[in-house]
């Protein structure tokens, strides 16, 4: 049992104050990130941008975009996580190591776009799945800040059109969150879960 990791997930809780001391490097930001994209995602396409808040100038212009949540200004990163509308683009990034490696042929790879781009001919099932897969990298980003020893806050209170204006986000991307990364001026109370028997079903 890995019980490092398990520690790691109970020990997670949303920052509610940042020291607005705390710094990290960009090798740390770049270590958590290269942890996080080992998420899974459909047919391996890595539905996600990430778009990186590390200096104050560019905090202080995140704030508006937060409504004015200063977790943005205190921690030492925030970095916006958007899913990518139109992750079929990634084919090649995605499988053309396999054909180099000799793990699937040229053909399969062909056969994978035919069936992939198909898929992606209906926006609304590319919309959805890109939300999916950029939700499991946001965790990945929370747990791997949590591992390297920094506290996180996930925010959805931002706009994503404002977010998009300000800093040229192309209509590719739909951003889902922000994730502050820094060190928690205090700790606190767990927030409380419903019961395993309320959230499931055995069927
Ligand atoms: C997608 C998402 C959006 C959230 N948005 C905000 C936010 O805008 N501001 C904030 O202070 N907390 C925000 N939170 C934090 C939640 O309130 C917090 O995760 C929840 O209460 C559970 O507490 P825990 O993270 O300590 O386990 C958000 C969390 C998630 C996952």
């Amino acid at each position: 049992m890995d019980t490092k990791m398990l520690e790691t997930m109970h020990r997670r809780n949303g920052t509610k104050e940042f020291d607005k001391n705390a710094t990290i490097t960009q090798e740390e930001l770049e270590a958590i990130l290269n942890d996080s994209i080992t998420a899974p995602s459909s047919f391996n396409l890595q539905h996600w941008h990430f778009l990186v808040f590390h200096n104050d100038e560019a905090k202080q212009k995140l704030l508006p975009v937060a409504f004015g949540q200063e977790k943005v200004t205190d921690a030492a990163a925030t970095v916006a996580i958007l899913a990518d509308k139109e992750a079929n683009h990634n084919i090649d990034a995605a499988f053309g190591p396999l054909v180099e490696q000799e793990v699937i042929t040229k053909d399969m790879m062909e056969n994978m776009r035919s069936t992939i781009n198909k898929i992606y001919e209906n926006e609304k099932a590319a919309h959805d799945t890109a939300l999916v897969n950029a939700g499991l990298v946001s965790m990945q980003v929370m747990l791997a800040a949590e591992a390297r020893g920094y506290d996180t806050l996930a925010m959805g209170g931002f706009s994503g059109d404002k977010l998009k204006e300000e800093f040229n986000i192309s209509e590719r991307y739909e951003p889902i969150m922000l994730i502050s990364i820094g060190k928690e001026a205090w700790t606190p109370t767990k927030t409380p879960r419903m019961g395993i028997d309320q959230v499931s079903t055995w069927v």
